[in-house]
């Protein structure tokens, strides 16, 4: 599908629907069901889409090469909104997902090395080593189980990070971590949609549950930097020695200092798990929906696996598994909504200008399901991501995001998920429950689905560690 488009200048402000009140009507609207007042809008504005919210001025951009034209090639004059990342800041600091500028790069120059696919190789034992663990205790179960998948995932993926991080752990009790997860993931999403927020000192209920679950945080990350720190002699290949390790190219004499080694490994920690675990949440619920893509999947873990041990070589050799993946991202991407980004300077957006000071919003949940560019885009088709499938038009698929900004642990992200949903399928069938209903999608920091994801695991016989 050709997605260029020759553009002809356009003078004044991109379309889009009046401001009544101020755009109160679109607050309104927006309040209860952000993306799917955002879906209506592209329904109208297929393109672009400009509108009023009380004092900002927001353009809503839809077409991908216009996508990928400002994030890409004119994300120097871009700098997130300020008010997500004032937000996002309580509980990660100064850290490479909210930084701006000269601290940005150098933090992102100082992280890179840590996530090349080659690193992210090296993590794959432990990520196995965490699945496994998850995978025994749940075979120790009673057969036909019922099992809530989100529960599963987010042990699964939250032990991953913990052993990325800092090496092998076993961590006894990962409640308290997810529900404080859970609560500021829920505070960040509300926040951003008032324009100021209470102080952290106010004795009100949710200030105190919020203080609650950063104290939470801290703490774990405080104890597990402090051990590894004791125990200096065993440090390995573990994410946090690559942090203390980092040096500015630029500059270097210059590692971090111990607020920046903490900000880190709260950001790589909060963003390095609800995400995955969302994802392969949406994605096991799809493959139980589906088991004519199902087949395809079992079929291909059982011939290439036959039994043995998962290594990152091996998920090469599993292109229906690789491309259920990334059409569960496509049409549930945990980043349903990306930054959303100020123009520091005019922006173009193809015929369109976009004046400086003005924000840019890109909505990856609705670009992705645009029928424009996905033929039947509700509907779940692995298909269209096998190899020798017609090229995905760039700018259309954008879990990750794209641009200089682009998520810095999408190949930890890609191998982590392939292993758990191999190691998953090799040895369980999942089955979708009789009556039950598909969630809705509930935009929290991630896309999280409104009514759990329940499904039956049902033992598929034979497999490695039987
Ligand atoms: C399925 C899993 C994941 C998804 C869908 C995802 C998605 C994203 C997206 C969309 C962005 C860019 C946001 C924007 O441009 O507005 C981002 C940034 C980021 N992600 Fe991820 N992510 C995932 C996993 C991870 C993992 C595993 C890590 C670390 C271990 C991680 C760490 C980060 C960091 C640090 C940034 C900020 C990068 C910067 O601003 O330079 N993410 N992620």
């Amino acid at each position: 599908m050709n997605t260029l488009t020759t553009p002809t200048r356009q003078s004044g402000l991109p379309p889009g629907p009046p401001a009544h009140w101020w755009g109160l009507n679109h607050l309104q609207t927006m309040k209860p069901d952000y993306l799917g007042f955002v879906a209506g809008l592209q329904r109208s504005y297929p393109d672009i889409a400009h509108i009023q919210v009380l004092n900002e001025r927001i353009t809503h951009v839809f077409h991908p090469d216009w996508v990928r034209d400002i994030l890409v090639d004119q994300s120097a004059n871009l700098i997130r909104w300020e008010r997500a990342t004032e937000v996002f800041s309580t509980s990660m600091g100064q850290s490479v997902l909210v930084t701006e500028g000269a601290q940005w790069q150098r933090q992102r120059r100082m992280l890179q090395p840590g996530f090349t696919p080659k690193r992210v190789a090296g993590y794959a034992a432990l990520m196995v080593l965490a699945a496994q663990n998850a995978l025994d205790a749940l075979t120790a179960q009673s057969p036909g189980q019922s099992v809530d998948m989100d529960a599963l995932m987010t042990e699964m993926t939250l032990d991953v990070i913990l052993k990325a991080l800092f090496g092998a752990h076993q961590m006894t009790n990962a409640r308290p971590v997810s529900e404080a997860i859970q609560t500021l993931s829920h505070f960040a999403i509300s926040e951003m949609l008032k324009p100021f927020s209470w102080p952290l000192w106010m004795p009100l209920p949710t200030v105190r549950k919020v203080r609650h679950a950063q104290r939470t945080l801290d703490h774990i990350i405080q104890q597990y930097i402090q051990g590894q720190q004791a125990k200096a002699h065993e440090i390995g290949q573990d994410l946090l020695t690559m942090l203390r390790q980092a040096r500015d190219p630029e500059q270097p004499d210059q590692g971090l200092s111990a607020r920046e080694l903490h900000d880190q490994t709260m950001v790589m920690f909060q963003a390095g798990h609800e995400t995955t675990a969302t994802a392969l949440t949406w994605w096991s619920g799809l493959i139980a929906r589906h088991p004519d893509v199902a087949k395809h999947i079992y079929a291909e873990v059982d011939s290439v696996l036959q039994g043995q041990a998962l290594t990152p070589s091996a998920l090469q050799q599993l292109p229906w598994l690789q491309a259920s993946l990334k059409e569960a991202m496509r049409l549930y991407p945990p980043a349903a909504v990306l930054f959303t980004r100020r123009a520091c300077k005019p922006i173009s957006a193809g015929p369109w200008t976009v004046p400086q000071g003005h924000l840019i919003a890109f909505t990856p949940y609705v670009i992705q399901r645009d029928a424009r560019w996905f033929q039947s885009p509700d509907a779940f088709q692995p298909e269209r991501f096998l190899p020798g499938a017609p090229d995905i038009p760039r700018g259309t698929w954008l879990p990750f995001g794209t641009g200089p900004r682009v998520c810095i642990g999408q190949h930890f992200a890609m191998m982590e998920m392939g292993l758990i949903a191999a190691m998953l399928l090799q040895r369980f069938s999942l089955q979708w429950p009789v009556d039950a209903a598909w969630p809705k999608g509930d935009l929290a920091v991630t896309l999280r689905p409104t009514t759990p994801i329940r499904l039956l695991l049902q033992p598929r016989g034979a497999h490695c560690g039987a």
